[in-house]
Parts: C-alpha cells; sequence; structure tokens
C-alpha cells in the first residue's frame, strides 16, 4: 500500500465538488473527473465559491500545496490516483461499472472509497473487483463542514485498508467513525430515518403540523444533541424509566417498512420538496438559499463552540467558556 498525495474525485455534483475542496486545503492534489465536459467548466466557478466561503467563515488556508487538476480523461486519473473516490449517482451498477475502470489503480494497490449513503460496501466492491481496497467514506452534507466521516468495512475491506482511510479522514480535519458492519444506512442514516420516519407519522395522522414538528425537534431534544449523544442522555435519564417509557410508547410510533402512502402520495403528486416548490413546506415563498446558509453559518459556530468548550474543560475552566460563541 502506498502513501496518498493524488486523490481521483469521480463526479462533481453536490458531494464532488466540496470534497475536493476539502481535500486540497488539506494539501492534497486532486484530480477531478467529470464525464461531461460542460460539467467540468461550470465546476470551476463552484470550487471558487465553496473556496472563498471557507476562507471567510471557517478561516483561509495558507501553503497547503493543495490543488485541483480537472480531468475529462479518465485514464489519467487510472495512471496517477492514489486514491479514487465515488462521488456519483447513488446507483449500484453505475459506481461498480466506475470502479471497473481502473486497472492501473488496483495493480498498484490505490484504494477506492465510495460516498455512498447507504449502498451495500460489499456488494460494490465484489461486483467491481475492488473488495480487497475498497472502504465506505460516508461524509456528510455539505461535506467542507461536516466533521464526522463513518468509514464502513465491507466483508472483504482488510483491516489496513480501514487504518488507512481513517487516517486519510483524520487528516482532512475530520473525524472518522468505523461502522464494523456493511449495513443498509450505516449508523447515521439508520438514526436519522427512524427519526424522519416519526416526523412524516406525526404529520400523516395530523397530530402537529410540519412546522410544530420541526419545531419540537430543534428546540427541544436537537439543543441538547451536540454535547449529550442519545445513548449517553438514556443514562442520565435512568434506564428503568426508558423501559416503563418503552412499555406504552413503542407500539405506538411508525414502524412502516416501507416509504409511507404519504410520502408515496405528495411524489407522485409532484410535491418533491424545495426543488419542485412545495414539499411539506411551500417553496414559493421561502428562500432556499437563506436556510442554507443559516444551517452553514450555524455549523461553523457549532463547532467553533464546541472547540473552545473541549479546550476550557481539558484547562479546568469550563465556566469561562465564552457562551456567545466566535464572532465569526
Ligand atoms: N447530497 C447528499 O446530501 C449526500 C450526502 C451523503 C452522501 N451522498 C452520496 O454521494 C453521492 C453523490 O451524491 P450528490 O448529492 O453529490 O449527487 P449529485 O447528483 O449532486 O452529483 C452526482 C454527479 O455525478 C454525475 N454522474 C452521475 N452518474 C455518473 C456516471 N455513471 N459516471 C460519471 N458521472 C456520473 C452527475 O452528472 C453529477 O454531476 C451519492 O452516492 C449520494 O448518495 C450524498
Amino acid at each position: 500500500m502506498q502513501s496518498i498525495r493524488q486523490v481521483g474525485i469521480c463526479g462533481i455534483g453536490q458531494m464532488g465538488a466540496a470534497a475536493a475542496v476539502c481535500f486540497k486545503r488539506a494539501g492534497y492534489e486532486v484530480l477531478l473527473w467529470a464525464r461531461n465536459p460542460k460539467k467540468l467548466d461550470l465546476v470551476e466557478q463552484t470550487l471558487h465559491t465553496l473556496e472563498t466561503w471557507m476562507d471567510l467563515n471557517v478561516g483561509p488556508v495558507t501553503d497547503s500545496g493543495g490543488t485541483i487538476r480537472r480531468l475529462q480523461n479518465l485514464k489519467t486519473l487510472d495512471e496517477n490516483a492514489d486514491l479514487v473516490m465515488d462521488c456519483i449517482a447513488e446507483d449500484m451498477g453505475q459506481k461498480t461499472e466506475l470502479f471497473r475502470r481502473f486497472p492501473h489503480c488496483k495493480a498498484r494497490g490505490a484504494i477506492f472509497i465510495t460516498t455512498t449513503s447507504g449502498l451495500s460496501i460489499t456488494e460494490m466492491g465484489r461486483l467491481s473487483g475492488c473488495g480487497h481496497l475498497l472502504a465506505g467514506t460516508h461524509f456528510w452534507n455539505p461535506p467542507h463542514l461536516m466533521p464526522l466521516v463513518e468509514v464502513v468495512r465491507g466483508e472483504d475491506t482488510p483491516d489496513g485498508v480501514i487504518e488507512q482511510v481513517c487516517q486519510l479522514v483524520k487528516s482532512l480535519g475530520k473525524i472518522p467513525v468505523k461502522v464494523q458492519r456493511d449495513v443498509p444506512g450505516f449508523i447515521g442514516n439508520r438514526l436519522l430515518h427512524a427519526l424522519w420516519r416519526e416526523s412524516i407519522n406525526l404529520v400523516e395522522r395530523g397530530i402537529a403540523t410540519p412546522e410544530d414538528v420541526d419545531l419540537v425537534a430543534r428546540l427541544t431534544f436537537g439543543l441538547r444533541l451536540p454535547v449529550i449523544g442519545p445513548l449517553e442522555n438514556m443514562d442520565l435519564v435512568g434506564l428503568d424509566l426508558i423501559e416503563r417509557i418503552h412499555q406504552y410508547l413503542l407500539a405506538d410510533l411508525a414502524d412502516n417498512h416501507g416509504p409511507s402512502e404519504y410520502l408515496t402520495k405528495s411524489t407522485s403528486e409532484g410535491r418533491l420538496g424545495m426543488k419542485s416548490g412545495k414539499g411539506f413546506y411551500d417553496w414559493q415563498s421561502r428562500n432556499p438559499e437563506e436556510v442554507v446558509q443559516k444551517r452553514d453559518i450555524q455549523i461553523v459556530h457549532q463547532l467553533s463552540f464546541l472547540d473552545q468548550l473541549e479546550t476550557n474543560l481539558a484547562e479546568g475552566k469550563a465556566s469561562d467558556t465564552n457562551l456567545s460563541g466566535p464572532s465569526a
């Protein structure tokens, strides 16, 4: 196994472009490939916007040595990359077809990583012949800001590959969390979709409006989550009380094993959310850019606050923590 300097990123949608910026800021030489030359031209502006935003809100990176080279030719990537990262469509056939196109990388023992949100790493590795070199790296959106990456082991992924991918994630300034079994949704999406299934159900049953469901999530347990995870919280509450609550509550929670009728009706009627103008909310009268900007600034502030909290706790001065957060 070789050290990683040149990182080949395939696909320049939401994840690919932002991942390129993360790798560049960490000093890697990025080879950014897209099959559509027009997109390759357009991505320059996207990269510029992302980098400027990061410089302004997270802080500039000086002399990282990182670069981004845009490529139309996958062969150049195959001949040079020490690592291949898939950021193309969430489709097993397309991802395996892509990974089959790197004979030189495979021969050199380059590492393959996939940003899949939940497809089987084992199946992807076996279908594309690179299972012994492949790990899942579930970056969260927005990838340039979210601090944690789930590193997913397929059945054929050796320990060495997992360790090297974890080191890679750390070198990006992010925290790797190992997912030891290749289960659908890994860790985060299993938790998130359990919450989303129940949220849909509350609206579907007329128990609360979408606005109120969101408000309760944001301003109750949502406020605690950055410092207390669900399991730690249960310990604080007391497992005996949790047990008693589960005796009457769980039977009433949503337990549908597929999309709910409400969701299927919405999509069949063209209510797809922000991109179609209507979902749970009416997006004609809302500004999606404002929502995304608010989300991103909140993440930057929250992370900076958590850093400061950790430092203060380590120095034994938790009460000195500046609760107003950074002045970004
Ligand atoms: N967007 C998210 O919130 C998010 C979060 C975590 C993981 N992911 C995963 O990351 C991956 C990429 O998602 P995204 O949101 O960036 O998608 P996207 O649609 O924004 O971008 C995908 C890009 O890949 C290109 N592409 C599609 N099929 C291709 C192929 N066969 N060959 C070459 N290029 C191809 C598309 O033209 C597009 O530019 C998916 O696997 C997705 O599940 C997405």
